[in-house]
């Protein structure tokens, strides 16, 4: 029925339709954003071409009553080429209801490659210099920090990857095809309809953090959403039970900037360590740790209300009353999964005081590697312990010239002075005097979150010739002191194998257990998190770098889970191919996910590796013979 529609369509000399004539600013019913309050409506839709039809065809909305809309049409998502995919009348006309805002990839180092047309030797030069700046490559419609599993089209010539044996070139490869630069809500909805209505792939790009590379694909329209970065105060949010301070968050706003806000609010807002993470996209949607953690939960424990575009189009209001069960699923089920969120309401606390500790230091003379195990292991016999008094921290184990190199990018401890910390550690640092540990700690006071993170968190880098996989560190296996024993060997022997580490000491404070959202049930016992990465170097051979990586999956990962059983894994710092992520990401609320994702998007409008009822789906190739390709068409199975 659409396709032959459309290849008459695309004969058709369409005329240019201005924005207004589609989507239309609606009354404010008090809490929405200025730009929530222009929308796409089913009147408007009619009046989009010369054809009734065509408008609703295309743009048209989903079925009013999800559970009896259709399955997908073909095996396959939608892809050029195919007599499904819009002609180009069709994307004009789809530029013009957005008012401009569609933009065809270009993939950021196409500048170093003269047969894009836009070479520029001193361009390529500085992007190879800044390729790891998470900044810019914000800046940027489709960049992503995890540009493996895109398949490397396109990266400057100096960091093209030998081991995937192809010939230093450039394309578009497992970006998407075209991107909509959003400022309104009716944008998202125009987008929404039209890769519903033609079965093409759809993703959305925040910040492009993701480690699974979530915000790319092949032959995807793309809701960039980096530039909605409205944010509202309220002193006083009464709702459901609530009735204090809150915060209404765009989109785009990047925990940085949720910080900058609360520090001039004088309030605390629960967000990551990363400066550029985006706070509304895959964090909160996928739990969201926080220096925090260990007094207030998680991230997704303080939303109070969510406005969203779901499967079919419409934009609602998700919260305790309305639509709860999509209120429960975007409170930790993840993200691009249940819709597009548009800003988020999250609740925040008083001012706090917050002391900060920052260290490091190398194996090496006669601080052997073996000392600095022990050093380890005294700091983890006391992970209960910091965790209980609300303390955070997040450190790495690395190998650095033959060496280990261990800093401690930061030790949070909230609502604590500088002479209470130091009592409370006091009993650790005299036991690693006596090991021997160089140790030079930084201390810092500070009277707001804000500033105290500020002064001891580094800008992220983005790294690439990588990749991890991870494992809880449940309590009761940490309050055993065999069982802990054996989890620091086993922390410890993937260390020795050559793995890196990465280690969180929290906990969820008592009662989060009960908060009924769709955070993973296994986060509410923690008291640490450890994540393993590898790391490469470009000119290593292809057998090296796989069986590296397939180490990681199969025999490293194993060790930890095997001694954490029943526990699980954060899924937004997780291995890409965590075997039964399902449970591992989201234990006993895996079905009800599940069930809840069959309602709100029965055609899966949305699809994301890993995601909830991402199973039925399959990416067509492989990278490195393992890793599911973006760059490939994906297909039920
Ligand atoms: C340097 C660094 C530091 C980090 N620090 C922390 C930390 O302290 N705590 C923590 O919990 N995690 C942390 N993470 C992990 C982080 O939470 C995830 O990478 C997360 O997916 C990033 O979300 P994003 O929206 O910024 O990124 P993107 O890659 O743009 O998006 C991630 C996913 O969210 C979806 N998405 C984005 N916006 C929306 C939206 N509006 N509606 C629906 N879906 C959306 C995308 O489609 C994609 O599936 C860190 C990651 C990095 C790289
Ligand atoms: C790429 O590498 C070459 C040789 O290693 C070096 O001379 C050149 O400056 C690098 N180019 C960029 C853009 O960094
Ligand atoms: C980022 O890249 C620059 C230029 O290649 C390099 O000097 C710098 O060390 C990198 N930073 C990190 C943390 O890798
Ligand atoms: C990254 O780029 C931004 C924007 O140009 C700049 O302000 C920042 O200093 C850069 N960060 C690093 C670590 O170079
Ligand atoms: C890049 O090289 C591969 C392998 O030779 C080839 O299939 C592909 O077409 C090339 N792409 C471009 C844009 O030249
Ligand atoms: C900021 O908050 C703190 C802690 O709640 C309070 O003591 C202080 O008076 C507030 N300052 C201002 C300027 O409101
Ligand atoms: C390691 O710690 C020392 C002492 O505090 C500090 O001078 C140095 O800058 C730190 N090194 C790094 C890479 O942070
Ligand atoms: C901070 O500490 C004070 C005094 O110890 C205590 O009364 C208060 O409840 C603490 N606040 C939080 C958020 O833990
Ligand atoms: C280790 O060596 C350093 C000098 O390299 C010395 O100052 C220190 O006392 C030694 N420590 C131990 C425990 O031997
Ligand atoms: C936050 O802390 C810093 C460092 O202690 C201080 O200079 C600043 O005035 C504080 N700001 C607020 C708003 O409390
Ligand atoms: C790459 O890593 C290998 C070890 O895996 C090392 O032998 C080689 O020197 C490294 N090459 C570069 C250019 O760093
Ligand atoms: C992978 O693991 C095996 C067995 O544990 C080990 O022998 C091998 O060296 C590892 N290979 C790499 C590249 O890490």
């Amino acid at each position: 029925m659409l396709v032959p529609y459309i290849v008459v369509l695309g004969g058709i000399l369409l005329s240019k339709i201005p924005l207004a004539a589609a989507l239309r600013k609606i009354s404010n019913d008090a809490h929405l954003f200025e730009y929530e309050t222009i929308q796409l409506t089913n009147g408007e839709l009619t009046k989009v071409a010369h054809s009734k039809s065509v408008g609703t065809l295309v743009f048209g909305f989903g079925g009013t009553n999800a559970k009896t809309a259709s399955k997908p049409r073909t095996r396959c998502k939608t892809y050029p080429g195919d007599l499904a995919w819009p002609s180009e009348p069709i994307w004009d006309l789809f530029d013009d209801l957005l008012g401009g805002a569609l933009i065809k990839t270009t993939p950021e180092a196409s500048l170093c490659y003269p047969e894009w047309g836009r070479y520029s030797a001193n361009e390529c030069e500085e992007l190879t210099r800044t390729w790891n700046n998470s900044t810019l490559r914000i800046e940027d419609p489709t960049s992503i920090r995890s540009i493996l599993f895109q398949g490397m089209t396109c990266m400057p010539p100096n960091y093209t990857a030998r081991f995937l044996g192809r010939p230093v070139n450039c394309s578009v490869g497992g970006f998407p095809e075209y991107s909509v630069k959003v400022t309104n809500v009716g944008q998202i909805q125009l987008a929404v309809n039209i890769a519903r209505n033609h079965n093409i792939r759809l993703v959305i790009k925040n910040t492009g953090h993701d480690f699974g590379a979530k915000s790319t694909g092949k032959g995807a329209i793309n809701i960039w959403t980096h530039h909605l970065k409205d944010a509202i105060f309220y002193k006083k949010y009464k709702a459901h039970g609530y009735n204090g301070p809150a915060f209404k968050f765009g989109a785009g706003i990047q925990v940085n900037e949720a910080y900058r806000l609360a520090k001039k609010h004088n309030v605390t807002v629960v967000g990551g360590e990363g400066k550029s993470v985006g706070f509304i996209g895959g964090y909160i949607q996928g739990g969201g740790h926080s220096p925090l953690t260990s007094i207030y939960g998680m991230a997704a424990d303080q939303v109070l209300s969510i406005q969203a575009v779901t499967a079919d189009g419409r934009f609602v209001t998700a919260d305790a009353k309305r639509n709860s069960e999509l209120f429960w699923a975007l409170r930790g089920g993840g993200a691009g999964t249940f819709g597009v969120v548009t800003s988020m309401v999250v609740k925040v606390f008083p001012r706090l005081r917050t002391t900060t500790l920052t260290y490091n230091m190398t194996s090496g003379g006669n601080f052997t590697k073996e000392k600095l195990w022990a050093a380890q292991r005294a700091y983890i016999d006391g992970f209960e312990k910091y965790a209980d008094l609300g303390y955070y921290s997040y450190y790495r184990i690395r190998h650095v010239s033959g060496q280990l190199y261990h800093d401690m990018t930061s030790m949070v401890a909230p609502n604590t002075t500088e002479a209470q910390f130091r009592a409370s550690m006091a009993p650790l640092w005299t036991k690693w005097e006596e090991i021997g540990v160089p140790f030079a700690p930084v201390i810092r006071e500070v009277d707001n979150f804000s500033d105290a993170w500020e002064l001891a968190f580094p800008h992220e880098v983005w790294t690439w010739a990588m990749r991890q996989a991870s494992r809880f560190l449940p309590r009761n296996i940490l309050a055993d002191p065999q069982k802990r024993a054996a989890m620091v060997d086993a922390l410890k022997s993937v260390s020795d194998e050559g793995a890196n580490l990465i280690l969180f000491n929290m906990r969820n404070p008592p009662g989060s257990a009960q908060i009924d959202n769709a955070v993973n049930p296994a986060w509410r016992d923690i008291v640490g998190f450890a994540i393993m990465f590898v790391t490469w170097n470009l000119t290593d051979p292809e057998p090296y770098v796989t069986q590296l990586s397939r180490n990681l999956t199969y025999e490293w990962n194993p060790r930890w889970k095997a001694l954490t059983p029943g526990s699980g894994t954060y899924m937004s710092e997780s291995d890409y191919i965590e075997p039964n992520w399902q449970e591992s990401f989201h234990g006993a609320k895996y079905p009800r996910l599940l069930s809840i994702k069959q309602k709100w998007d029965p055609e899966d409008v949305f699809y994301a590796t890993n995601a909830v009822g991402s199973e039925k789906w399959q990416l067509s190739e492989e990278v490195m013979g393992h890793f599911p390709s973006q760059n490939s068409k994906l297909c039920l199975k």
